[in-house]
């Protein structure tokens, strides 16, 4: 990563500490931007924090932050990530660091989702450059691949990497994601398909978008 890069990601961070309160229990995300937040949260005395990753919850515990099972605290207030690519809609594509199920689910039982970009993940259109990722049973891989050639996707088997829950990724070029909802819904209609990342029908309420020139908040 550049350092110019690198700056950009710890000036989003610093933006993200003003919507964490004191008391609050704090949904994680899982990345490099993420990363620059997570040194920051000792400004903050959190109650505690769910994490989307282990490499996540590793960092957290580093830093003396109480870990808490999401089964356990109900809806969390707040859920802060990262994400591959972000469209106007506020729509993403997650999972380049294959956390993306854990990320969803974490997403999913928070009243709100702040995602953290640089302006390098800025697009039009999702899909066209980065690649979709697929968590996949590991058993189903072969047939949700043919599965994801006939929806015209060009899957890519994730070598070597397992995610935290024992499944495997396939990272799909070339999707058609015209309309990221309906694309969500039919990959995740597959058989065999644990979760895929794309973030359309529960897309970010909030975005920090680090330019150059600063921070800029879009809400949807
Ligand atoms: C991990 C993710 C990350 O949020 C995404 O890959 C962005 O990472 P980074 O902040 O390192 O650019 O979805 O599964």
């Amino acid at each position: 990563m550049s350092e110019h890069q690198l700056k950009l990601k710890q000036d989003v961070a610093q933006a993200a500490l003003h919507y964490i309160d004191d008391g609050m229990i704090l949904g994680v995300g899982t990345g490099s931007t993420v990363n620059c937040l997570i040194e920051l949260l000792p400004k903050r005395r959190l109650k505690g924090a769910v994490a989307s990753s282990q490499a996540t919850e590793d960092k957290l515990k580093a830093l003396g932050i109480e870990i808490m099972d999401l089964n356990f605290v109900g809806e969390l207030d707040l859920y802060i990530d990262g994400a591959d690519e972000v469209n106007p809609n506020l729509q993403l594509i997650k999972g380049g660091g294959g956390a993306l199920t854990r990320e969803k689910i974490v997403a999913a039982a928070s009243k709100q989702f702040i995602c953290l970009v640089d302006e390098s993940k800025w697009v039009t259109q999702l899909g066209l450059e980065f690649p979709v990722p697929i968590e996949v049973l590991p058993q189903a891989r072969s047939y949700v691949a043919r599965q994801l050639v006939k929806l015209g996707g060009e899957p890519v088997y994730r070598e070597g990497f397992v995610t935290d829950y024992g499944n495997v990724i396939l990272d799909t070029y070339h999707l058609a994601v015209n309309s990221a909802t309906d694309m969500e819904q039919t990959l995740n209609n597959i058989v065999g398909v644990v979760c895929n990342g794309l973030f359309a029908a529960n897309q970010a309420d909030k975005l920090l978008l680090a330019k150059e020139s600063g921070v800029e908040v879009l809400s949807r």
